[in-house]
């Protein structure tokens, strides 16, 4: 006998409408595969008179309640974004039994512990897929398939807008505010970018990626962030020449008792997987001490493949209802106390340099490394206007600290610090 599953929508924009869509598809093949009947009862819209008219205005209401207390719905899809309401919903529909599937990045990195306590104090399930990378199974990936292994790295390109844009920069070797303008006008960048470009949106994607990568709380507030408006086509270009691509991305390292996590553009040689994902693309790359490197790649936003992953989260959620389980990051506000967060990370720095073209600078330069003890890898210089050069180095692995102050000990009147992108490998 089918089961019927009882759904409420909170939102029915974009994402919304992609997952009702997919749902009136693939109803009867999914009742016909699964034995789910799966009906969409509400959905909470901001005013019946203005919503999408590609869906029945009977499901619709502006009143939370009629979602959040129907005793007849088995699982909220929350599609609202942004942290609030959208947390506070979720956790009353939490507490009132029911299920939750969201996508909604920001609210979970930001709400984790009260929503993963409601969801375990009221026997609820609380699934969220489509949360990092749209419809990259690596939610999934790290709970389930890769849960006996000990993961020490995920690296991940998680925000398609940025993406896009570092992609049109490399290939066309256009400014920044002009590929950002051009997004805008095509849709491919919100009027307001900085959730994007400022890499707020792929921290949160970090927050949640890696405490279930590593098993431990990751505070979002632990995350360094950078975001992409600094960077010039001078650096893509330099660093093409010198063998590498840039990418904006979330990287997240383990070791025994210590966690770094930072969003920062980054330098990555171009035989590098990642720095073959284009355009609009996500890829997660993991490295794990047995699953040792794998890299899962996909479409990380836009309705359809948003709506496959959350989805896949409902019938999953249907098919567990009795025995639902919150894929789990550690339930506590703050990190383990086993665990020291690291911003004196290593890895190896490009840096661009604008100096006087006279005897002795390079010496300087050379002089404030190596009194840091930091090696110079690679070195590139070009003549620029008024008697002054580009120079271009790339370091071997070093520390984050002692860069900052090798480049801080520069005389700013010869040698003025241009950029400073960290390279991974
Ligand atoms: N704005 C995000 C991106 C998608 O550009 O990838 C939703 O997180």
């Amino acid at each position: 006998m089918a089961k019927t599953m009882n759904l409420g929508f909170l939102g029915c924009g974009n994402i919304g409408g992609g997952v009702y869509h997919l749902l009136t598809e693939m109803h009867d093949e999914i009742l016909e595969r699964e034995g789910i009947d799966i009906q969409i009862r509400r959905a909470l819209v901001k005013s019946i008179a203005e919503a999408r008219t590609d869906i029945p205005k009977a499901f619709m209401t502006e009143n939370a309640d009629d979602v959040l207390l129907d005793p007849s719905i088995d699982i909220v899809c929350e599609f609202m974004g942004g942290e609030q309401p959208a947390a506070s919903f979720m956790k009353r529909a939490l507490e009132n039994g029911k299920t939750v599937v969201t996508a909604n990045k920001m609210a979970l990195a930001l709400n984790w512990p009260a929503l993963q306590a409601a969801a375990a104090d009221h026997g609820a399930g609380l699934y969220y897929e489509a949360s990092v990378g749209g419809v990259i199974p690596v939610i999934r990936s790290l709970t389930v398939s890769l849960d006996a292994d000990k993961i020490d790295q995920v690296m991940g390109i998680v925000n398609g807008t940025t993406n896009y844009i570092l992609t049109q920069m490399t290939q066309q070797g256009r400014s920044y505010a002009d590929v950002l303008a051009e997004a805008q006008k095509l849709g491919l960048a919100e009027p307001d970018p900085t959730a994007d470009v400022e890499g707020y949106d792929a921290a949160y994607k970090l927050s949640i990626l890696s405490s279930i990568a590593f098993h431990t709380r990751v505070p979002y507030d632990r995350i360094h962030r950078e975001g992409i408006a600094s960077v010039t086509p001078d650096d893509i270009a330099y660093g093409r020449e010198m063998g590498y691509t840039l990418k904006l991305l979330a990287i997240g390292k383990r070791t025994d008792d210590t966690v770094e996590v930072r969003v920062h553009p980054t330098f990555l040689p171009n035989a590098h997987p990642l720095a073959r994902v284009d355009g609009s693309l996500n890829a997660i790359y993991i490295h794990g001490r047995y699953c040792q490197d794998m890299m899962l790649q996909g479409r990380g936003a836009g309705d359809k493949p948003t709506a496959s992953a959350i989805c896949g989260d409902i019938l999953y959620a249907a098919k567990h209802l009795e025995n639902p389980t919150v894929p789990s990051f550690k339930n506590t506000d703050t990190p383990d106390s086993d665990i020291t967060f690291s911003d004196n990370w290593t890895c190896r720095f490009f840096i661009r340099l604008d100096a006087a073209d006279t005897p002795g600078v390079l010496g300087r330069v050379a002089g404030a490394f190596s009194g840091k003890n930091i090696s110079i890898a690679s070195m590139l210089q070009r003549p620029a206007a008024d008697g002054r050069a580009q120079i271009i180095l790339i370091t071997h692995e070093a520390n984050e600290c002692a860069v900052q102050e090798a480049l801080a000990s520069l005389n700013p009147e010869f040698v003025k610090v241009e950029s400073m992108i960290r390279v991974e490998n």
